[in-house]
């Protein structure tokens, strides 16, 4: 049998499994991520590089545009004495007509982790079931067995776990715990896959969850439901003001273009908006200690001006995601650091 089970819950064995899905972590786990990444920063700033993870290749197969996450991904392995690419898609075998899921054993045999960003939604799953059948078969024919681990950066609508992980990070430094947190959502839900996975992530501690959404782009039920099994007050409405009061923290979600095919759904979201930019302004009626988070790319969620307001949080948010990550990979391989940590 394969050694890595497609999508199994973590429950204390990162070394087994896949990253898919936030609903693989409770929350023991992702506090071992949230408190691991705290070592990693401080064996970064010690010592700059450790080889934990000497000789493991990193593969960051984006299929749509990124800056942060693929090149977190590979910095993260290459500070762990590992090394990482991120291929060229537009010159791959695909212009040959071969199809994602033949890409992706392909560059799983050149690699320890497959990272992979898709359109499709649901993508990463078939990738990691497909990989696991064809592991199968090769240990049948007597073949080693592969043993590459996958990581979700983002499959469409569907999630993108690896960014909550940095999210509830960052929340955690500025609060010292995640329990009970006020967050408010701020978008257009239905698209955007990093608030899918961070409901999931908030639903483990037990968080106040505002959603606020235009009409046309809501939360889907299926992670309105998760919130509510698991016993978090959640509100859903259109309008921001009446939450910017009650908010520990104000998470700003861009309109997920790219993950949108109509026209005039597009225009329906763009113009809802107008009514959702964080300004100095907006912020003047925010409880002291509200911070402001974006996974980031930005486009009109946040004003300028703001940036350099000590509650935007999201060049922190991004900065994070290097020693998160490198807690995850060095999780997914069951190394700990410890002995290797400064004193
Ligand atoms: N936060 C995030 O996923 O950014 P990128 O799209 O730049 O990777």
């Amino acid at each position: 049998m394969s050694k890595i089970a497609s999508t199994r819950p973590v429950d204390g064995d990162f070394a087994s499994t896949h990253i898919i899905s936030m609903e693989q972590f409770e929350a023991p786990d992702i506090m071992r991520v949230v408190e691991g990444a705290a070592d990693m920063e401080a064996m970064l700033k010690d010592k700059g590089k450790i080889d934990i993870l000497k000789n493991h290749i990193l593969i960051a197969m984006m299929e749509q545009d990124s800056s942060r996450t693929g090149g977190s991904f590979v910095s993260a392995m290459e500070s762990l004495g590992g090394s990482g690419r991120i291929p060229d898609l537009g010159r791959s075998s695909a212009n040959k007509g071969e199809d994602f899921l033949h890409s992706v054993v392909t560059y799983a045999t050149q690699s320890d982790v497959l990272v992979i960003r898709s359109d499709k939604d649901g993508s990463v799953t078939e990738a990691a079931e497909y990989l696991e059948m064809i592991e199968n078969e090769m240990l049948a024919h007597g073949n080693r067995t592969l043993g590459t681990r996958i990581i979700n950066a983002g499959d469409g609508k569907n999630e993108h776990p690896s960014q909550t992980f940095v999210d509830l990070t960052t929340m955690y430094r500025h609060f010292g715990h995640l329990s009970g947190l006020r967050l408010t959502l701020v978008g257009a839900a239905a698209e955007y896959r990093a608030a899918h996975s961070l409901a999931i992530g908030a639903s483990r501690f037990g968080m106040t969850v505002n959603i606020v959404t235009p009409d046309v782009s809501p939360m889907p039920d299926k992670y309105l439901d998760i919130l509510t099994d698991r016993g978090c007050p959640v509100t859903t409405d259109t309008a921001l003001m009446p939450f910017v009061a009650e908010s520990d923290v104000i998470y700003c979600m861009r309109p997920a273009m790219e993950n949108v095919n109509d026209d005039a759904r597009k225009a329906a979201i763009l113009k809802a908006y107008e009514g959702y930019t964080i300004t100095p302004e907006v912020m003047q009626e925010a409880p002291e200690g509200t911070i402001v988070m974006h996974p980031m790319p930005i486009n009109r969620e946040i004003a300028r001006g703001f940036d350099t307001d000590p509650r935007a949080r999201y060049f922190d948010q991004m900065a994070v995601g290097i020693p998160v990550r490198m807690e995850m990979l060095v999780s997914m391989f069951d190394k700990p650091p410890q002995d290797l940590l400064p004193a």
